[in-house]
């Protein structure tokens, strides 16, 4: 077992342990994935200026998002399909966050059903994330289900009304659960850990939709039903009316833009995360955290502004805390760690940001995530 201190040996790992097709579906970005390989890499033009001979003790990472209290400034970000990197992943993500002190969200494409989730938690609150679905029975149904299982916040998803080509997906015929051809087999002979978890779990369905949706008892390629149900029109006013069906915290997903800022801004939500989807949806967007300063600058004070993509290290989490965002999205670093060793890789992806956030914020002479601002940096702009 090879010693693990940071989240690109866990990524190493997962790719050994989950199957290609799922391992591919969370390492990929669309198109030439220009967008995914930005995301992180734009990071790296950020420099921290340090500081010394300043006290560093007692530090805290202590903040809030949306008024909830969390142990540092990030979060799990939805991704489907998680209960198809591991057994029960879902479960096991949501387990390892509450541990963890964060918020962690269970994306509508979920494996483990919303009330799996809850009740595998012992009703603590987690996060919502809807998708928009030309059915709009079925999506009444499920906020009135995500309010019933205590969800504290809805986390509405406005960047995937259409899908974006990830070439991967398709080659690999990408469903859940697998089919079963030669191909599929022959891969997952060899990943004997993944096997045995999946044959010890009932869940290998899309737990909030499979025997919710009229007509919908198995589903086939991910990429069509995608095509087929998700909604192309949603608009603005659809965002009113799933804010006043929910009626609690909102945060609108998929922001990138300082004009959609402003209009997410006029429809009273709580809360906006700057994200291209981790990169999977427009190729050739600008990375998150290259898009961040000026939303920030804009909206910043009437709304709080989260950011997501690229995140692989606390360092990255601190970057984005000094350009404007108020809480941070782990996608792939989640994954990662659930690939390689469950709930408890998910419980080594947190503690390893933890504790790199912490140490580079001390750094930077600062001791109180809350009084971090872009001081902390050397005035380098990525845009
Ligand atoms: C996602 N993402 C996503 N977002 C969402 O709102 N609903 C979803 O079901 C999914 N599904 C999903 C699957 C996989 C495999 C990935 C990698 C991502 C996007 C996700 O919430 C987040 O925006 C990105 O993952 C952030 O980028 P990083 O942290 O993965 O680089």
């Amino acid at each position: 077992m090879p010693v693990i201190t940071n989240i690109e040996d866990l990524r190493l790992l997962a790719q050994r342990r989950v199957p290609r097709m799922f391992y591919d579906y969370a390492d990929s970005g669309s198109w030439t994935e220009s967008t995914y390989r930005a995301n992180e890499a734009d990071f790296d033009k950020l420099l921290f200026r340090q500081r010394v001979a300043v006290n560093m003790e007692p530090r805290s990472t202590r903040t809030t998002m949306i008024g909830q209290e969390v142990a540092m400034p990030v979060a799990i970000a939805p991704t489907g399909l998680t209960g198809m990197q591991h057994a029960d992943g879902e479960i096991l993500a949501a387990k390892a966050s509450k541990k963890a002190g964060i918020p962690f969200t269970l994306s509508t494409m979920s494996i483990c059903s919303i009330e799996d989730v809850a009740d595998a938690t012992g009703g603590h609150p987690f996060w919502f994330q809807l998708y928009v679905m030309r059915d709009r029975d079925f999506i009444e149904r499920l906020i009135d289900r995500a309010k019933a299982a205590n969800c504290s916040a809805l986390v509405l998803t406005l960047d995937l009304q259409i899908l974006g080509q990830r070439h991967k997906d398709l080659k690999n015929g990408l469903s859940a659960p697998p089919k079963l051809t030669i191909g599929n087999i022959v891969n997952m002979m060899t990943k004997p850990r993944w096997c045995l978890g999946m044959l010890g779990t009932p869940r290998r369905k899309f737990g909030n939709i499979v025997g919710h949706v009229k007509g919908v008892d198995n589903m086939g390629s991910l990429a069509e039903w995608t095509a087929a149900q998700f909604d192309p029109r949603l608009s603005w006013s659809d965002v009113e009316w799933i804010r006043n069906r929910w009626g609690g915290k909102l945060i609108l997903k998929g922001i990138q833009d300082v004009e959609d800022a402003h209009l997410a801004v006029g429809t009273g939500a709580d809360a906006i995360i700057v994200s291209n989807h981790g990169g999977r949806q427009l190729d050739g967007a600008p990375s998150s955290i290259s898009a961040l300063p000026e939303i920030a600058d804009a909206v910043g004070s009437r709304i709080e502004v989260h950011m997501d993509g690229g995140i692989r290290s606390g360092q990255h989490v601190l970057k984005a805390v000094a350009l404007g965002a108020k809480g941070t999205y782990i996608g792939r670093a989640m994954l990662y760690g659930l690939g390689a060793m469950g709930e408890e890789g998910v419980e080594i992806a947190l503690e390893i940001i933890r504790k790199e956030l912490d140490l580079s914020m001390a750094f930077c002479g600062r001791t109180d995530i809350n009084a971090v601002d872009r001081g902390i940096l050397l005035g380098a702009r990525t845009h």
